[in-house]
Formats: structure tokens, C-alpha cells, sequence
């Protein structure tokens, strides 16, 4: 098993990683005394292949566990249902030497999250991440929250878990496009922080794509372990954290305007490499290093091009309009070399409209 640390002073927590790890989790829990019950929260599909198990391992550990669950998909990431879990946990009798387990992908997670951040002010919560990108990203790290009509992730919290449990055999039953939506959020920990990180991608990438066991662990690892370096220099987001936005301000934008028909990972992946034109376009990184990773992107069967149909106009709209985007100055994430990133929000509007268009 690895162990990392994200060293947030009183908030600190363990990531911890391991095969088959499900079984043991009640286990650690007890060791770790985090509550005296747990409420498990899952997604109908989760539920489904993986209650039995977490439930099982619970009582194995002396615990009453509980199960509650909700119909899976992001329309379940939302202040009504939030509020109707809310009210079962209330009528369940749950208190606040209890926790809240998030058993499932980063609907899950983030719903649970806030929902912990929520209940009687706030109790314990712990993340058992199932889809790649909640495993290599958002269990990790405290963005919690739920969508409304306005925009996603408009309400939420910075709300630290006590501890994230992974288990990447779960993996296996993960279908190819939610493997493809995390993949995304994995090549871009090895443009913005780690050019070795960057490599092992290209060298692996078929073991990946086939879940080999010490592929798959190697890259949750080093993408934990990214994650909870950044998390630690900046917590909230006031500076360095900003990086992880890196495709998603561009992503953001091809995104909506395909009315969040185009998956999340395909719309980072084409907004990584537009910002890798961009950089190329400004004159800060080299055409052969943003080469380089339009081709892995691509490799790992991502798409690398604005889709055809997106009007420039609409995009711009939408760019203004993100969360991200202060008094009308639009942050773009951009390369200098791989492994290495700078924060601009000076773009030439004329290079802005020849990356969208390509
Ligand atoms: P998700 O939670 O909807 O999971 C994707 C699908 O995979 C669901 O149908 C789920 O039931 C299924 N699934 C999950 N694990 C499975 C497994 N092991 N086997 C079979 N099916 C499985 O979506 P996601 O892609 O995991 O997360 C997306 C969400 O994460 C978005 O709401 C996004 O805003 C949020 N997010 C949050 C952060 C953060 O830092 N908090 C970061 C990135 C994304
Ligand atoms: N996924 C972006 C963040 O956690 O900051």
C-alpha cells in the first residue's frame, strides 16, 4: 500500500493506495476513529456493483453502516437533492459523531463533500473515489459543491475530507469513456507540474489504456501526489491551484456551447491543446514540445480540434462569462516548456480567435 500525506496543518490528511482495498477499509476506519457510524452515499451504479462490498467491509469492522443512494449522472449534483439526502440522514438519526463515506466518481464526491461541509455545520467525511478522474483528482483537494441552472459547481465549499481510500481495481468496471474523461485530467498533470510524469504517459500509455496494475498505480500515485503538493502551497485557489485549470478555460467554453453534449475530458483535452497553439502563437513555448503533447493527447484518443460547428462568437461569450474569468479578463493556463506553466490573462484577441478556430 502507498500512503501520501496532504500536509493541510489541523485539516491534514492520508491518501491511501492500494489494490483490492475495499475489504479492508472498515478496518482502517476503525483503526482511524474518525465516527462512531457511517452513512455511505453512492450513485445507483455504484451502488450497485460496489455497496454490497463497502457495506460488507463496515460491518466486518464492527460498524451499522447505512446506504443511500441516488440516480447516477451530474443532473444529481444538486441543492434538491442534496437537501432530500440531507433530511434521510436527519431521519436516520445521524449526528455529529458520525461521517458521511463518498463511495463513487466526482458526482459523488463532490455532492457528499458539501453535503459533509453542510449537515448540522459540519461532520466527517471520507472519499472512496471509483472513477479515474475522481481517483487522480477531485477526491483529492476539498472542492466540494453542486451545480445550479445558472452554472456548475456555482455553490460549494472547501471541505477536506479526513482521509481518501483508493482502490484502482474498481477501474475495471469503469466504462471506456469515463476511463477517457479522467485520462484528460492525467495528461495534465504532466504538462503543468512534471515533464518525467509526461514521459511515462507516452512510454505507458498502451499499458494504461489496458489498466496494467503497476501502470495504473504509478499514475495514481504521481497524480496524487501532484495534486496534493498544489493543494498544500494553495489551498483556496489564490495562486498556484490556478494551474490545474490548465485546458479547462478554453474546455469550459467548447463545452457549453455544445450544451455539455461533448464529454469533460474531450473538452479539456481540445482546450489543452488550444492552449498549447496559444503558447506556441505568444512565442513561449516551442512548437515541437506543444507537438508533442497535442500527439499524446490525441494518442490516448482524445480529440485535439474546436469542434467544426462552435461559432467564434459563441465561444467568446462563453470564455467571458466563466467562473474563472475576473472583471472581464479572461486566465489562460499556458505552457512554457512541459512541466512547466505561467498564468496569463494577456492575449491578443486576433491569436485567441486563430486558436479557436483550429
Ligand atoms: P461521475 O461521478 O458521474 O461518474 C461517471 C460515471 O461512472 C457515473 O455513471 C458513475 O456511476 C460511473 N462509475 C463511477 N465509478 C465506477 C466504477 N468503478 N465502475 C462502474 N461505473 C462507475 O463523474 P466523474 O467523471 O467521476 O466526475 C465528474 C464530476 O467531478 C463533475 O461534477 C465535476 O464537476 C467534478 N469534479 C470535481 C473536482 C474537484 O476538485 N472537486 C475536480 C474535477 C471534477
Ligand atoms: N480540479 C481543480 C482543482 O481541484 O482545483
Amino acid at each position: 500500500m502507498k500512503s501520501l500525506r496532504v500536509g493541510l496543518g489541523d485539516r491534514a490528511y492520508d491518501i491511501l493506495i492500494a489494490q483490492n482495498m475495499l475489504a479492508d477499509i472498515g478496518r482502517y476506519l476503525k483503526e482511524a476513529g474518525f465516527a462512531k457510524r457511517y452513512f455511505v452515499v453512492a450513485d445507483s451504479n455504484v451502488a450497485e456493483i460496489y455497496g454490497e462490498d463497502m457495506l460488507a467491509s463496515l460491518r466486518a469492522a464492527g460498524y451499522s453502516p447505512q446506504l443511500l443512494t441516488f440516480p447516477a449522472g451530474e443532473e444529481s449534483k444538486n441543492l434538491a437533492l442534496m437537501g432530500q439526502l440531507a433530511s434521510r440522514l436527519a431521519r436516520l438519526g445521524m449526528d455529529r459523531n458520525d461521517a458521511l463515506l463518498a463511495l463513487g466518481g466526482g458526482v459523488t464526491g463532490d455532492l457528499t463533500g458539501f453535503l459533509a461541509a453542510s449537515y448540522m455545520r459540519g461532520v466527517s467525511f471520507v472519499q472512496v473515489p471509483t472513477s479515474l478522474l475522481a481517483q487522480v483528482d477531485s477526491s483529492v483537494g476539498g472542492k466540494t459543491g453542486v451545480d445550479i441552472p445558472e452554472g456548475k459547481n456555482l455553490i460549494g465549499a472547501f471541505y477536506q475530507p479526513r482521509a481518501v481510500f483508493i482502490d484502482s481495481t474498481v477501474l475495471k468496471t469503469l466504462p471506456a469513456a469515463e476511463l477517457l474523461n479522467g485520462l484528460a485530467e492525467v495528461i495534465k498533470y504532466g504538462v503543468i507540474y512534471d515533464r518525467d510524469f509526461f514521459d511515462f504517459l507516452a512510454e505507458r500509455r498502451l499499458d494504461i489504456l489496458d489498466l496494467e496494475r503497476s501502470a495504473i498505480e504509478k499514475l495514481v500515485e504521481s497524480c496524487c501526489a501532484i495534486k496534493a503538493a498544489v493543494v498544500e502551497a494553495d489551498e483556496r485557489e489564490a495562486d498556484l491551484r490556478r494551474i490545474l485549470n490548465f485546458g479547462h478555460t478554453i474546455g469550459h467554453a467548447v463545452e457549453a456551447d455544445s450544451d455539455f453534449k461533448l464529454a469533460h475530458g474531450s473538452a479539456v483535452a481540445i482546450g489543452m491543446a488550444a492552449a498549447c497553439r496559444l503558447a506556441v502563437l505568444r512565442g513561449g513555448f516551442a512548437a515541437s514540445e506543444a507537438q508533442r503533447v497535442i500527439r499524446l493527447i490525441s494518442d490516448f484518443g482524445l480529440p485535439v480540434s474546436v469542434p467544426a460547428a462552435a461559432e467564434i462568437k459563441h465561444l467568446r461569450g462563453y470564455l467571458l462569462s466563466d467562473k474563472k474569468t475576473v472583471g472581464g479578463r479572461v486566465f489562460f493556463v499556458l505552457p512554457t516548456a512541459i512541466g512547466k506553466v505561467e498564468i496569463s490573462a494577456d492575449i491578443d484577441p486576433a491569436l485567441l480567435d486563430q486558436v479557436l478556430c483550429s
